[in-house]
């Protein structure tokens, strides 16, 4: 196999991404090297998502491109996998019958068995697994960036919010051991990583399952989530912990708390808020309302010094009035969100919306869209606007995608920020940075203090806005 390469490209969300790097990592491990575009490569892997319909045109666009290289070329093989495989199955295969793996979301520990199956195989081989064998986590990486890495802490969802097709596809809610994610973490800190994002589809309902196996396994004063954040908060060398999703509905107080008490837990939430209008939530099956939501939010700005709040919202679901919209405005404004992804209603085939009445006219459903990114981009200027004058820590990722003069970093707060290019701004290095000047997606600034090279303990200087 040595000799061979592949190129991954992964659509939707940061479980993907997580997924896609176990399938880099279990490539690696079989002899494969990266190629830098799919008409190069060996091996072309779609890692799919199925949340919404757009990333399903992408992707069989992206599969049609893909036919007259795999005609030209029959040693070239092309996996499909991932949320989309999982739900249409046998469907990729019949609309393109030049695939040769599809598999779903539980298999990536079996891509070798499957190409092996595959060589030489006229049909695409599907194989689609109710269950994962092996957490994907526990699988061998191959990280996008050297100081960054995802990893998950639980799989699968136990909720039944009306719009998502992710129960479906990824199962019931099952947790990582705590020691496991800590030992995960301090192995890939030993690696060189300084950041974790820490990935579950409900992050605030961790362990559960584990305590409700073994009652003596969790603690006995604050939730499991909030113990690992403590836990995590005892790695040397690692910087940053962030997290994502938590739901409004099982957020606890013990989370802000470790928010503000654990110096590398960032002060970034990001709170899915879907619908601001009651009615619209209940029709969701979200058992939270948006009084609820917005005390949640207030707390997290009175507990958590400088928090930046980002969300998820929906316009559009089935039944959604002018009134049920206009709460969205409002929940939004009050929110005051520093950020906000934004998404049209995508009715997804074995989800229960689907069967709701109400369903809208998709020009409606884009006047709303348009006129809530419209809110958001303004919040989000305004959120920016109040950065400017401030120094912040800066972890830098890499070059800037518009400007090779730039880099490009976040700030603890999730903000995007470009830099001049310098000495001081290699990937994975911790500048301290001025904010001179804002726009509604990003900031511009310039370094005040090179900080060490990570793995180097070396004191915040005082400047050091947090
Ligand atoms: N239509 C539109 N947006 C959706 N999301 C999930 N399912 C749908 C759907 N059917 C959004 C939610 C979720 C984010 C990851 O994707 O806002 O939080
Ligand atoms: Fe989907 Fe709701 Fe579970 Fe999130 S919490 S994955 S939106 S069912």
């Amino acid at each position: 196999m040595s000799g061979r390469t592949y190129f991954i490209r992964t659509f939707g969300c940061q479980m993907n991404a997580h997924d896609s790097e176990r399938a880099a990592g279990v490539l690696e491990t079989m002899g494969y090297r990266p190629a830098p575009d799919p008409a190069t490569a060996d091996l072309v892997l779609f890692n799919t998502c199925a949340i919404r319909e757009n990333a399903d045109q992408r992707l069989y666009g992206q599969l049609s491109a893909l036919k007259p290289l795999k005609l030209a070329d029959p040693g070239k093989t092309v996996v499909v996998g991932g949320c989309l495989a999982q739900k249409d199955q046998a469907t990729v295969a019949q609309r393109a019958p030049w695939v040769d793996v599809v598999y779903g979301t539980h298999n990536i520990a079996r891509l070798p068995q499957l190409l092996a199956r595959a060589d030489g195989a006229t049909l695409p081989v599907v194989e689609i697994l109710d269950h994962t064998e092996t957490f994907p986590s526990a699988l061998p990486a191959r990280r996008e960036v050297a100081h960054h890495a995802w990893v998950s802490i639980s799989i699968g969802c136990n909720n039944t919010c009306t719009f998502c097709i992710v129960p479906r596809l990824r199962g019931p809610e099952r947790s990582r051991k705590l020691g496991d994610v800590v030992a995960e973490v301090r192995a890939l800190v030993a690696d060189g990583v300084c950041e974790v994002s820490l990935l579950g589809q409900n992050v605030n309902s961790y362990g559960r399952d584990l305590v409700a196996a073994d009652p003596g396994a969790g603690p006995r004063n604050r939730t499991l989530f909030a113990e690992l954040l403590h836990a995590l908060g005892d790695v040397d060398g690692l910087e940053r912990v962030r997290f994502t999703s938590p739901h409004p509905k099982d957020f606890t107080a013990d989370v802000f708390a470790a928010m503000r008490d654990v110096p590398n837990v960032c002060e970034h939430l990001h709170l899915p808020l879907q619908s601001g209008s009651d009615r619209i939530l209940r029709r969701m099956q979200r058992s939270y309302r948006s009084a609820r939501y917005l005390d949640l939010v207030a707390e997290a700005r009175a507990t958590i010094p400088g928090v930046a709040i980002s969300t998820d919202i929906i316009v559009g679901f089935p039944g959604e009035s002018d009134d049920d919209f206009d709460d969205t405005l409002r929940v939004t404004e009050l929110a005051a969100f520093d950020a906000a992804f934004t998404f049209e209603y995508s009715p997804r085939p074995g989800t229960a919306a689907v069967a709701l009445d109400g369903h809208l006219d998709p020009a409606v459903v884009n006047a709303r869209y348009r006129r809530l990114a419209e809110l958001t981009r303004t919040l989000a200027a305004a959120s920016n606007a109040r950065q400017v004058g401030t120094v912040q820590q800066v972890l830098v990722d890499g070059e800037s995608k518009t400007d090779p003069q730039r880099v490009s970093g976040r700030t603890r707060t999730n903000r995007l920020v470009h830099l001049p290019r310098t000495a001081a701004t290699d990937p994975g290095t911790l500048v301290n940075a001025r904010l001179t000047s804002a726009a509604p997606f990003y900031l511009h600034g310039e370094v005040t203090t090179a900080r060490a090279q990570l793995g180097v303990p070396t004191p915040a200087p005082s400047t050091a806005a947090r």
